[in-house]
């Protein structure tokens, strides 16, 4: 059977691209289908990022869209079931940490079909985080597991994940960037598309990029509210574009917060293509995100990010990287963008294998793992 490749929400589809591109180019012989879960299904979050990183039309479309945590995986492994049963794959590769790699990798492991697991072994050992419980149950039930840092190796030894199961191949996500960096979309043009002045944010210091989307920084109005207000100082020296995930933006007007927002100085965003987000990134002179893939992306642009968050499952990106951790506190966070403005913010330098060549490592790799895997089952 096929090799099912699963996506289901934004951040799965610049891991998943290079993948299925290298598949095609090494591995000809597999056949490959993909299964697009709908977890994500606006236009802004799925459609045109299918368009920008050239995924293919997916093969099977679940449609579950929305719901709570429990909903939306049940649903995704419900549809999903009778997927696997009709193509009866050979393996089924996951990945990133969404409901939809959970959902998914459980779905097969239950029916004895390998799962590959792309990203694993990644931790920011916070329970708390929706996507460390999808990371460390993808990483239990995965039959191969293809890392992007080495840190990924230790903390997958300590939960008794044997090593030859795993892969160090360098992180995919770098590919795309790769990838799409010469056709990036410039800051004006995707200011003029979405009919705002380019003039509002020119600045002798250019101008810093934020997004925000963890529901421990966006669903609590207090929280939500007090971030709101440190972005309300920083665009005091720094204008800011603002690119609002569909839950913060949500969150926002439900809670009454829009007035913290000076149009003057910050312009809010709908969500954008991936070519639109890596000019933004590149032209910024700061990121402030709470994102892991943003993390990963401004390490290899070259641009400082400040994590708001305490923790992170990526440190390579702040040992090696642009990224540095200031939580939620004012200071941390005013003291950081200062530096950085003064010219003081952290260079960085690529970290191992971040070289747009890790899908064609795991895709080199996979196809005797496979065979092995298919022989050993047999005998
Ligand atoms: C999901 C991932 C998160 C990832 C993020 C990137 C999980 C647990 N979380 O979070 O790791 O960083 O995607 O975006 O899987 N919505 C829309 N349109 C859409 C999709 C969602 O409006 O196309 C809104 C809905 O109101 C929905 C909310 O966003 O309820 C949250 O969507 P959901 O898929 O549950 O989680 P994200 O917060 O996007």
């Amino acid at each position: 059977g096929p090799v099912i490749c699963v996506v289901g929400a934004r951040p799965n589809f610049m891991k998943m691209a290079p993948i299925l591109r290298a598949m095609a180019a090494h591995v000809p012989a597999l056949p490959v289908l993909l299964v697009h879960t709908g977890q994500h299904y606006d236009k802004d979050m799925s459609e045109r990022l299918f368009e920008d990183l050239r995924l293919p039309t997916p093969d099977v479309n679940l449609e579950v869209g929305s719901g709570t945590h429990a909903v939306q995986t049940a649903e995704v492994m419900r549809r999903f079931e009778p997927v696997v049963d009709t193509y009866q794959p050979s393996c089924v590769a996951v990945v990133g940490d969404v409901n939809s790699t959970l959902a998914c990798a459980l779905v097969a492991v239950k029916k004895n079909v390998p799962v590959v697991h792309i990203e694993a072994g990644l931790r920011s050992y916070d329970r708390a985080m929706p996507e460390e419980i999808n990371r460390i149950l993808t990483d239990q039930i995965a039959d191969r597991l293809y890392t992007t840092e080495r840190t990924a190796q230790d903390n997958l030894a300590r939960e008794g994940i044997a090593s030859h199961q795993v892969c160090f191949a360098g992180n995919v996500m770098i590919d795309s960037v790769v990838f799409g960096r010469a056709n990036a979309r410039s800051v004006s043009h995707t200011l003029q598309a979405c009919h705002v002045d380019p003039g509002v944010i020119r600045h002798p210091l250019g101008m810093g990029l934020v997004t925000l989307h963890r529901p421990s920084n966006v669903d609590h109005p207090d929280s939500l509210r007090a971030l709101l207000g440190v972005l309300g100082e920083v665009a005091t020296s720094l204008p800011l574009v603002f690119v609002l995930h569909p839950r913060t933006r949500g969150n926002i007007e439900r809670f009454g917060l829009m007035d913290l927002i000076d149009p003057a100085r910050m312009v809010l965003l709908p969500p954008q293509g991936y070519l639109e987000m890596l000019g933004l990134m590149a032209e910024a002179t700061l990121v402030l995100t709470d994102s892991g893939g943003l993390q990963e992306e401004t390490t290899a642009l070259g641009v400082p990010c400040l994590t708001l968050r305490e923790n992170t499952e990526r440190p390579i990106t702040v040992e090696q990287g642009t990224n540095t951790l200031v939580g939620s506190n004012r200071e941390a966070i005013l003291g950081a963008v200062k530096d950085i403005l003064a010219g003081k913010g952290k260079r960085g330098r690529l970290p191992e294998l971040w070289d747009g060549h890790a899908a064609q490592r795991i895709a080199a790799d996979m196809y005797p793992w496979l065979k092995q895997r298919q022989a050993d089952m047999a005998s």
